[in-house]
């Protein structure tokens, strides 16, 4: 069982989808933290709602050094094995990247290194590439730039807008964040440069090509 803490702004469906793999049994995991920086996201009062250990913790008037340090501060009392970012919007401290390294993930809804930032769905259509996604991946010190855990994709049709394009995403970001929290719970990986192996041998595991 891993123990996951989780840092969102808004929507929280990403949390949602999380939180019910674990309500379905499907991922070993835990809650055991879930923070906001924004009062009125819908992820801090689903949370409350679910009874899980949820904090506001407001940046608003706080240098970005202040709110990241009360952040800290509060996750070395949660002691979680790995720090989920589910629609943060906040850029992390190197220091603070340094000190999880490999234990915090993010979703983006592009297949990365395609798009990166912000409005990635309309980055997306604008180029006017045939398929696009969603990644699920470490974090490090880049912009959605640290190792791919999984990806999955859509194909983007004449038709779409960011909207309908966004939509279709997310349903794939639903089903990408619990799989690739599977991978963690399960341990069966290792980091090697920028790739993520899954392996489905030790061997392979251990000596990958
Ligand atoms: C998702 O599109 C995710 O890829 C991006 O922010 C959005 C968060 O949505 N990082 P939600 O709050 O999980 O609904």
């Amino acid at each position: 069982m891993i123990r996951l803490a989780v840092l969102l702004s808004g929507r929280g469906s990403n949390f949602a989808a999380i939180y019910r793999a674990i309500a379905a049994g499907s991922l070993d995991a835990e809650v055991v933290l879930v923070v906001s920086n924004r009062s009125d996201a819908a992820g801090l009062a689903a949370a409350r709602a679910w009874g899980l250990p949820a904090e506001l913790i407001e940046n608003r008037g706080l240098s970005r050094a202040a709110h990241e340090q009360l952040v800290v501060q509060r996750l070395a009392t949660a002691q979680p094995d790995f720090v989920v970012l589910a629609g943060y919007m906040r850029l992390l401290s190197a220091e603070f990247v340094a000190a999880y390294r490999n234990r915090i993930v993010n979703i983006h809804p592009s297949v990365l290194p395609a798009f990166p930032g912000v409005d990635a769905q309309a980055q997306a259509l604008a180029h006017g590439v045939k398929v696009s996604g969603c990644t699920v991946h470490f974090v490090d010190e880049g912009l959605d730039a640290g190792p791919i855990l999984l990806q999955r994709t859509v194909t983007v049709l004449d038709s779409d807008t960011a909207e309908t394009l966004s939509a279709r995403i997310l349903e794939q970001e639903h089903l990408a964040y619990p799989e690739a929290l599977r991978i963690l719970a399960g341990g069966r990986y290792r980091v090697v440069g920028r790739r993520v192996v899954t392996g489905n041998s030790e061997a392979e595991l251990n000596h990958p090509g």
